[in-house]
């Protein structure tokens, strides 16, 4: 179990070196296995979801190691199509193994996999597509068993632009005969990095961004590197956490462009913000006021991810805003335990309505869910009093040292294990 213990109300002040992001680096170790390259990927954060790929590489017969925030990976031989149980329930992107085998070895033999609890999380808009390019797909009880003889290339419209499917699709389809063509694709700059991966690696693949992404065929590549693009989601969170409580911080090494909708709403609750090539410089005075609507949405609308650390901003804000979340079920996991340190926060359906209260007073939490956890650590940087927020590991999915990241801002942050 960690323990975070955090003495809140320590203005945030200094620069702030954005890790790697989580969301972009899996599905580029998943397509690490297309073809018998060895990749070198720069700036991968060390998490527990990493760490878990990189067992599955292993498992699958990869070369597979992280050294600081390096990972090299020989896939010249795979030796295995199937991902055992315990291995796909560590996380969700585990599905994203699926359209990569399939194209390497011509089947997947897994289970659904795991990740956060944030409601009803399907695949079947994979397995749909999967089954469009010629995939035969049987679902035995809880285990999935993919085959394809010959993947060939179709146009496949997507009804919803699920990430994960558009990303399971530009895999399998780097196999198939003919041009694939995703229609309704989802366009998160995590498909943008995926898309300049798999063009290191000899594929033909163009669109990504756009809402309809073109996969052709692969060549051989040998070897290639590749540097992981700046997490906009822990970006968006340090912003959070610098606006609740105060401070001037610079967000070095980040996209700003890949978080604007945060960026947005946080001008508009009062902070100062100035971006530049790839550094953010957000001043707040710690007082906030209310922003009224924010609804989540795919991108380029306001990330479902930086919903929980947004409202956890927000608590103090004067006035009223309300979040209504339209991409997960149940993700304000968050809401009981921010209300135990004092937040009025009421839910109606998917919307949460907030209105900012004079001061919360830090308590025991329970970390729920990743963003969750993090929205609790940055409630707990703006109350008054200490916050220990209990996690069985949530945080440590997506953080990379995140104490000591914050307390280098200088929060009074202590993390035990
Ligand atoms: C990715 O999950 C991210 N994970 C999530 O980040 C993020 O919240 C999500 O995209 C939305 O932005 C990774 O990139 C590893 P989806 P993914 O498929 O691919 C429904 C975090 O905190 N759906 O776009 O699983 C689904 O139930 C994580 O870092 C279907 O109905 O998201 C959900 O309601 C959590 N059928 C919605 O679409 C399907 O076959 C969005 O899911 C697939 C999805």
């Amino acid at each position: 179990m960690d323990i975070w213990r955090i003495r809140g109300g320590r203005r945030l002040e200094g620069v702030c070196f954005v890790q790697g992001s989580k969301n972009a680096s899996l599905p580029i170790l998943a397509a690490s296995i297309l073809g018998k390259t060895e990749s070198e990927l720069q700036n991968v954060p060390q998490l527990r979801d990493i760490d878990a790929a990189l067992r599955i590489l292993r498992h699958l017969g990869c070369e597979a190691e992280q050294r600081d925030n390096e990972v090299t990976i020989n896939a010249g031989s795979v030796t295995r199509s199937a991902i055992p149980r315990k291995l796909m329930q560590e996380m969700r992107s585990s599905v994203i193994f699926m359209g990569a085998l399939l194209a390497r070895c011509g089947e997947a033999r897994l289970c659904p996999p795991g990740g956060c609890q944030l409601g009803r999380r399907p695949i079947d808009l994979h397995l749909d597509a999967l089954r469009r390019l010629g995939a035969e797909i049987e679902e035995d009880g809880d285990e999935i068993v993919c085959r394809a003889h010959r993947l060939r290339g179709t146009v496949l419209a997507l009804p919803f632009p699920s990430v994960g499917a558009t990303e399971n699709i530009m895999l399998a389809a780097t196999a198939a005969k003919g041009e694939t063509v995703i229609r309704g694709a989802a366009r998160e700059p995590e498909i943008v990095a995926l898309q300049s991966y798999l063009r290191k690696a000899g594929v033909d693949v163009r669109g990504a961004g756009t809402d309809t992404v073109v996969i052709g065929g692969r060549r051989e590549v040998q070897r290639l590197t590749h540097r992981i693009l700046a997490d906009r989601i822990v970006a968006s969170t340090v912003a959070c956490a610098a606006a609740a409580v105060g401070g001037s911080v610079e967000l070095r090494g980040v996209e700003p462009g890949h978080f604007s909708t945060v960026l947005h709403f946080l001008k508009q609750a009062g902070c100062d913000i100035m971006c530049k090539n790839r550094s953010v410089w957000l001043r707040s005075g710690g007082e906030l006021k209310g922003v009224g609507e924010v609804r989540t949405e795919p991108y380029p609308g306001f990330p479902t991810d930086a919903q929980p650390v947004l409202m956890a901003a927000l608590l103090r804000a004067r006035g009223r805003s309300v979040i209504t979340e339209t991409i997960f079920e149940n993700r304000f996991r968050q809401v009981p335990e921010l209300r135990r340190l004092g937040a009025d926060i009421t839910l109606a359906g998917q919307s949460a309505e907030i209105w900012g209260v004079d001061s919360l007073h830090g308590t025991v939490l329970n970390a729920t869910d990743l963003r969750g956890g993090a929205a609790m650590i940055v409630a707990g940087l703006a109350a008054e009093g200490q916050t220990l927020v209990c996690d069985e590991g949530h945080i440590r999915r997506g953080y990379e040292s995140f104490d000591a990241r914050l307390r280098a801002l200088g929060a009074d942050v202590c993390l035990d294990h």
